[in-house]
């Protein structure tokens, strides 16, 4: 499949995206020579703070894509490392003292299993932190469901769907996988951007990404045209435009004891 991450696009929206992202950070305690992963790093800037925050001895950023790990490498050094990887293989050896990863866990299928690698794969009183989207309801997404209807043909019936169970199911598995602490959040960003467009340029750089890998280019524009349409059907465009935007973000420490 083609990589159609793309830095600039998906940093266009950096004020909303960041936000989560330091809340996330937030959550995470440091601890004297930790390691780290960042699981589904993108750019490396936030990783890049992360380690810094932490102080942490290593950091290992992991990434799919060639476009972001082009932008994240040359902020490497001070033990800050960027891989490319699938975070659902997990192939990085060892064990880490923490296991991040922002904005990137919805893009990956069947997350209990997922979880059980994770816990697997941290040391004692190792920590876990994840935010996500959980906007599956959303009526943005419903329109972007609509606009894949109508385009069957050219994505081979292809829906993307977002992948993020209840928060109530995160709190059991943590629970079930030896997390004797936790912290399990539902949070609304209530942004505001320019305009209704901004809402199909704000998920160009991310849900309609998917989209994007399975059109040719001229199809893809069509279908982000058709996706500003419905919106336009739907909504009217008030300038600001208030987006609101629920996220998951969980944290999760293990037993200091193995
Ligand atoms: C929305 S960006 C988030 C980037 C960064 N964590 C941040 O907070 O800015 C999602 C990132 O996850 C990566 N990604 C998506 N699916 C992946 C997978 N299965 N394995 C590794 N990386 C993946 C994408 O390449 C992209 O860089």
């Amino acid at each position: 499949m083609r990589d159609t991450w793309s830095p600039d696009t998906y940093n266009r929206f950096k004020e909303q995206r960041s936000q989560p992202f330091y809340d996330l950070c937030a959550m995470v305690q440091a601890r004297p020579g930790m390691r780290v992963l960042d699981l589904g790093c993108g750019p490396g800037d936030m990783t890049r703070y992360l380690h810094e925050k932490l102080a942490a001895r290593e950091t290992l950023g992991l990434d799919a894509s060639d476009n972001m790990l082009a932008q994240a490498r040359p902020r490497e050094g001070n033990g800050l490392r960027f891989v490319r990887g699938k975070i659902e293989e997990l192939d990085v050896p060892g064990e880490f003292d923490v296991i991040f990863s922002n904005a990137a866990l919805q893009w990956v299928e069947n997350h209990e299993a997922l979880f059980e690698k994770f816990a697997a794969r941290l040391t004692p009183g190792g920590q876990l932190a994840v935010q996500m989207p959980y906007n599956e309801k959303s009526e943005f997404h419903r329109a972007a469901r609509d606009a894949a209807a109508e385009f069957r043909e050219p994505l081979g019936g292809y829906v993307r769907h977002l992948v993020a169970l209840a928060p109530e199911v995160y709190s059991q598995l943590l629970h079930r996988l030896g997390f004797a602490e936790q912290k399990v959040l539902l949070r609304i960003y209530p942004h505001e951007l320019p305009s209704l467009d901004a809402v199909v340029e704000f998920y160009r750089g991310s849900l309609l990404t998917a989209y994007e890998a399975r059109l040719d280019a001229a199809a893809y524009e069509r279908f982000v045209a058709r996706y500003g349409e419905i919106l336009h059907q739907r909504y009217a465009d008030a300038r600001p435009f208030f987006f609101p935007f629920p996220r998951i973000l969980l944290w999760g420490r293990k037993s200091p004891r193995a």
